[in-house]
């Protein structure tokens, strides 16, 4: 129970490593804030958790400044917030000579802007306590390109975009984390390899054959990592970007 009583927003929580993650805070003892702009994907994320670990759920858009200031005024209003997950994300699979320019700028909105806009709206909350864990969810192409040769069954193909808009939220990790330190708020980032969630065959053995541990990661091995960050366990990590990927991006 290293997060009793702590007040976590996690965005993008009605996805499958959101819902994950906010199993995982809850078992650990935190108050939940679950947002995502689909408010079924918010109902069925809510009924897997405790009731008496949820706060509240929040239908919110990461890329409309609106609507995350008025998803962050609830969470003032009733009782302020400790952590926060940017989490909500979306990748594009098609491959990048038939990339439509809207399609491009749309990604960067929801993975760089999403985090931007729920940053600077968590640090004015954090402010008030001089305290917070900021935790965002980058991902091993962020870091590295994909491998051509694991999409040999061309129904998804990793996109440029996706990879500058994690490279980005592994920046604004950086960024925030100097410039958020005199506000008693650590900044840091998880980022993950290929989660398993039924894909292709071919490409599920080509990517386990690419990575070290022999095997996509399941969605419960990223939670560690984000649990870690978020408590005092990592009082003194800030700036940092935690690869999560079975040693995939180790050669
Ligand atoms: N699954 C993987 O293999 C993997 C690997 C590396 C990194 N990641 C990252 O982890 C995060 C979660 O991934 P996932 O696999 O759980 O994805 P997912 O598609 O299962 O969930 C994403 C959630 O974000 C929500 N969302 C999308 N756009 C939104 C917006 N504009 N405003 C609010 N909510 C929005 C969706 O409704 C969805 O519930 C993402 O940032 C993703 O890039 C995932």
């Amino acid at each position: 129970m290293r997060l009793r009583e702590k007040s976590v927003l996690i965005t993008g929580a009605g996805g499958q490593l959101g819902t994950r993650f906010a199993q995982a805070f809850a078992a650990e003892g935190a108050g939940l804030w679950l947002a995502d702009q689909s408010p079924e994907r918010l109902a069925a994320a809510a009924a897997k958790l405790p009731a008496a670990s949820l706060r509240g759920t929040l239908e919110m858009d990461v890329t409309s400044p609106e609507s995350v200031s008025a998803a962050f005024a609830r969470v003032r209003a009733e009782g302020g917030l400790d952590i926060l997950v940017n989490n909500a994300g979306i990748g594009v699979f098609s491959p990048f000579w038939e990339r439509d320019y809207a399609e491009f700028m749309q990604v960067m909105s929801v993975n760089a802007g999403g985090t931007f806009l729920c940053t600077r709206e968590a640090l004015r909350l954090m402010k008030e306590k001089n305290e917070g864990s900021i935790i965002n969810i980058g991902s091993v192409y962020g870091v590295v390109s994909s491998d051509p040769r694991i999409y040999t069954d061309c129904a998804r193909m990793n996109s440029e975009v996706y990879s500058a808009s994690k490279a980005a939220v592994i920046q604004l990790t950086k960024y925030f984390a100097v410039h958020a330190a005199d506000l008693g708020v650590r900044v840091n980032c998880v980022s993950p390899g290929g989660v398993f969630n039924n894909q292709g065959e071919d490409f599920v053995r080509n990517y386990s054959a690419r990575t070290p541990a022999g095997r996509m990661a399941d969605d419960t091995d990223i939670c560690g990592a984000a649990i870690f960050l978020a408590s005092a366990d990592a009082k003194y990590v800030s700036g940092q970007n935690i690869v999560v990927d079975g040693g995939f991006t180790a050669w």
